[in-house]
């Protein structure tokens, strides 16, 4: 069956294309007929961060155009023959980014008479690990799998027992560990968005130059905190008494904020790994782009032996094929009434 999925939780307008088996099997039967994403970032960046209006704004301007081209490149020449169901995303997110690719969802649904499918974001970044699986995680022995989600919005450990089984043991209760990357990104002048900027000025720097902290890294829960970290970076910086830092003092700071980051996420999901006895560990979200963190979680994930999973890099960041592939393993799980395009509702705060 081929499933269109549609994205626009932040600043990025994707419409995607799958193709998988009916009815959902594991594995390598997903494949992506395409997967068009369009980014406002340059739009934000002068902003310093995402604007809600005006990513809505951008959103409505470019949703056909990527609907159209995500057409194209999967050859799908008569929509209502082609396509079986559509994935859509209904939150958590911006509420004025959500609707607008709701609403066209719901338009679509309605006058081609296809079933729609709500999908959570965060399920949505967990099911990136499935659009290119490993060998070792093709097979079906990896449940209970542990996922770290960490993103701009989300710094999140969820335990899932089976497809749609989830559980939440740990989350922020502050700054999500992406922000504190933008964040820090711009305290030291690197612009947005900051984690790219970040790990690229780490590679050159020394992650030992200068002690910052990795908040409740020996707390007895797994929930995080990033608004200390990124404070203490400002206070650095306030102390070093510059205002516009050297490449070299840019490139440690920006590798010592890296470590102190990174430590506490490994840290934690190693140990909730072993308290939960987890047979995998699956990174996802737009800071699992970051080769530090993919290189510390395939190392330490090893020296447990679990099994670990992390998305290409092409599919870290916001896409539709992850929710396309998040509704493909969803929808048998879903009531008739769960599919209809009249009753799907947005939700901003949408958990698990
Ligand atoms: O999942 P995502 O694309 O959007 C949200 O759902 O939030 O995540 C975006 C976040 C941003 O904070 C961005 O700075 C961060 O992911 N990010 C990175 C890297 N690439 C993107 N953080 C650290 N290192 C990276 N290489
Ligand atoms: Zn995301």
């Amino acid at each position: 069956m081929r499933i269109l999925g549609i994205e626009t939780s932040c600043d990025e307008t994707a419409v995607a294309v799958i193709e998988a088996a009916n009815p959902p099997a594991w594995g390598k039967e997903i494949k992506i007929l395409s997967n068009v994403v369009s980014s406002q970032v340059k739009l934000h960046a002068k902003y310093g961060g995402v604007v809600p209006s005006l990513a809505a704004r951008e959103h409505v301007k470019n949703i056909r155009h990527v609907f159209k081209l995500g057409l194209k490149e999967a050859k799908i020449k008569n929509f209502g023959k082609e396509i079986d169901y559509i994935a859509v995303t209904r939150g958590p997110g911006l509420g004025p980014s959500l609707l607008i690719g709701l609403t066209f969802a719901r338009a679509l649904a309605w006058k081609y008479d296809k079933q729609l499918i709500g999908v959570s974001h965060l399920e949505g970044h967990i099911y990136s690990n499935w659009l290119s699986p490993s060998q070792e995680i093709s097979k079906n022995n990896i449940f209970p799998v542990l996922n770290l989600i960490v993103s701009g919005g989300h710094t999140e450990l969820v335990l899932m027992k089976g497809h749609g089984k989830y559980k939440v043991i740990g989350e922020t209760l502050d700054d999500a560990v992406g922000e504190a990357f933008d964040k820090v990104a711009r305290l030291l002048g690197l612009g947005y968005p900051g984690g790219p900027a970040i790990s690229k000025t780490a590679e050159k720097g020394n992650p030992g130059a200068y002690p910052l902290p990795s908040p409740m890294i020996r707390s007895k829960n797994y929930n995080f905190s990033y608004s200390g970290l990124k404070t203490a970076a400002l206070y650095l910086l306030r102390d070093l008494n510059i205002k516009k830092p050297s490449p070299k003092i840019a490139a440690d700071v920006a590798a010592s904020f890296q470590k102190a980051a990174i430590d506490v996420l490994v840290v934690k999901t190693v140990k909730a790994a072993q308290e939960y006895k987890v047979k995998s560990v699956f990174l996802s979200g737009g800071v699992s782009a970051n080769k530090e963190l993919r290189k510390r979680l395939t190392e330490e994930t090893k020296k447990i032996a679990v099994k670990y999973s992390q998305p290409e890099i092409e599919y870290t960041g916001d896409n539709a094929a992850m929710i396309a592939a998040a509704g493909y393993f969803s929808s048998k799980n879903k009531k008739a009434r769960d599919l209809s395009w009249d009753k799907i509702e947005m939700d901003a705060n949408l958990g698990f």
